[in-house]
């Protein structure tokens, strides 16, 4: 393919990589480790006996995991012959010869992305070789809590969602306009609140998401925003039978306060006539801490919906309507938990890569999504967006992300290089975000 520089990797000692392989991977396997502990009486009276010998398994599993993590180990195959077992294998011997001198693939000498999403399908090979265990969510608490722990934020956004429905026939096109800008940008800062780069520690929103908007603007990097804008009102006229039909796709990060984030502006999109139908991307397994499953996904609505606040309950009602009539619809694929760079999509992926390309705008959110729309590699960071994309533009699309690790492109020339002076740890503090558009015909 198009030629990219080295992988990041915690074979860089003291890069982000390095610390985060070191550090915080195990901090994260000790504690779904903790989880099973504590989850050991609920393990008997839902499986008796066996559950409890399933927990005991999994758990040794984990810790032999965790060791090898920190003894940097040569990676294992997976062999649990799950539906993605194979491709995850397949990976394995593709990285194996990429590596010099035939040095095994390991966790300290491999590139991060794949190592770290390694990790989390190694966790989830730990409870389906322990069935009944095998549907368990080791993160779900977590989500369930970060949730909750935003109560009032997401009763202070749904509230202004609805206002603005309420007011929308009387809104000019500009105020249409800052007011779906607005919450594009409230679904960027959403991405703040995740819970891997935190190890799991408390990461929610407490403060009003609409409020702080005005003093978050300077840490916007890049903001191609507009062009967000100007592609959803082009794709209105664009149905074939002159029929508005824009169809956006949105490929979910976070559970928690971001999904409600998503929620809101995919609520906002429909209302406002902007979009007829929204696709939903999530996970089919527990990933990276807090990403959206189904579960999750369901689970959020249905707390929205059943929540004692007008606004909030109104909200949830309408989110659960527009799922049931297809407005609105939630998809799951093998490839969003495969530790493939995005460039990789249309050949290991084509089913995937061609749905995508029946897209008018698809937004992904959040800083796993970015490294590997970028390769998670160590591009100079004046190279253009589209040129790291390396060829992948099934659609318009937009990252939405705040920056949590060591790969930034499409900056001006000095800009990375004043940040660095002011703020050496800037890409990775999780204080600066991006609105980063890339559209195949824009050249
Ligand atoms: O390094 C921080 C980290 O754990 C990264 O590994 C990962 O890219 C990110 O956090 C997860 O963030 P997000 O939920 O925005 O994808
Ligand atoms: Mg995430």
């Amino acid at each position: 393919g198009i030629s990219a520089p080295l992988s990041l990797s915690a074979e860089f000692e003291g890069s982000f990589a390095y610390l985060t392989v070191r550090d915080r991977l195990p901090t994260i396997l000790t504690k779904v480790i903790d989880t099973l502990h504590r989850n050991k009486d609920n393990f008997f009276k839902e499986y008796g006996k066996e559950g409890v010998q399933a927990e005991k398994t999994a758990i040794s599993f984990l810790s032999r995991l965790r060791n090898e993590l920190q003894t940097d180990k040569p990676v294992l195959s997976l062999t649990d012959n799950a539906e993605d077992s194979e491709a995850w294998n397949e990976y394995m011997r593709r990285q194996q010869d990429l590596m010099e001198d035939g040095r095994p693939v390991s966790w300290f000498k491999s590139p991060w992305l794949y190592m770290e999403c390694y990790m989390y399908r190694r966790i989830q090979e730990a409870l389906y070789m322990n069935p009944p265990m095998d549907k368990f969510d080791v993160f779900k608490e977590g989500k369930t809590q970060s949730y909750f722990e935003s109560q009032q934020a997401i009763k202070t956004l749904c509230t202004y969602l609805q206002e603005l429905i309420t007011n929308m026939e009387n809104m000019t096109e500009i105020q249409l306009r800052d007011s779906f800008l607005k919450l594009l940008q409230i679904s960027l800062w959403g991405n703040k609140c995740d819970l891997s780069i935190s190890a799991g520690q408390d990461n929610s929103q407490k403060s009003s998401p609409i409020d702080s908007l005005p003093d978050l603007q300077r840490f916007i990097l890049v903001d191609d925003s507009s062009m967000v804008w100007s592609t959803l009102v082009a794709a209105q006229g664009a149905g074939s039978s002159g029929k508005k039909h824009a169809r956006v796709d949105i490929i979910l990060d976070n559970a928690g306060f971001e999904l409600i984030t998503d929620l809101v502006l995919a609520d906002f999109l429909v209302s406002a006539g902007l979009a007829k139908q929204i696709r939903f991307h999530g996970k089919s397994i527990p990933w990276f801490v807090s990403d959206v499953t189904k579960q999750d996904f369901e689970w959020t609505i249905m707390q929205t919906m059943a929540a004692n606040h007008k606004w909030m309950s109104a909200s949830g009602v309408q989110w659960k309507h527009f799922m049931k009539e297809g407005t609105w619809s939630y998809h799951d694929h093998i490839f969003w938990t495969l530790p493939h760079e995005f460039c990789d999509m249309a050949v290991d992926a084509a089913d995937l890569y061609s749905t995508l390309q029946g897209s008018d705008l698809i937004l992904f959110k959040g800083d796993l999504n970015y490294r590997k729309l970028t390769g998670d590699r160590k591009w100079e960071h004046t190279v253009p967006f589209d040129q790291a994309l390396r060829g992948f533009q099934p659609a318009p699309l937009c990252s939405l992300r705040t920056l949590k690790a060591d790969v930034q492109v499409g900056l001006q020339p000095g800009q990375a290089e004043k940040l660095s002076s002011q703020e050496p740890d800037w890409m990775t503090n999780g204080r600066y975000a991006v609105v980063q558009f890339s559209s195949p015909c824009r050249e």
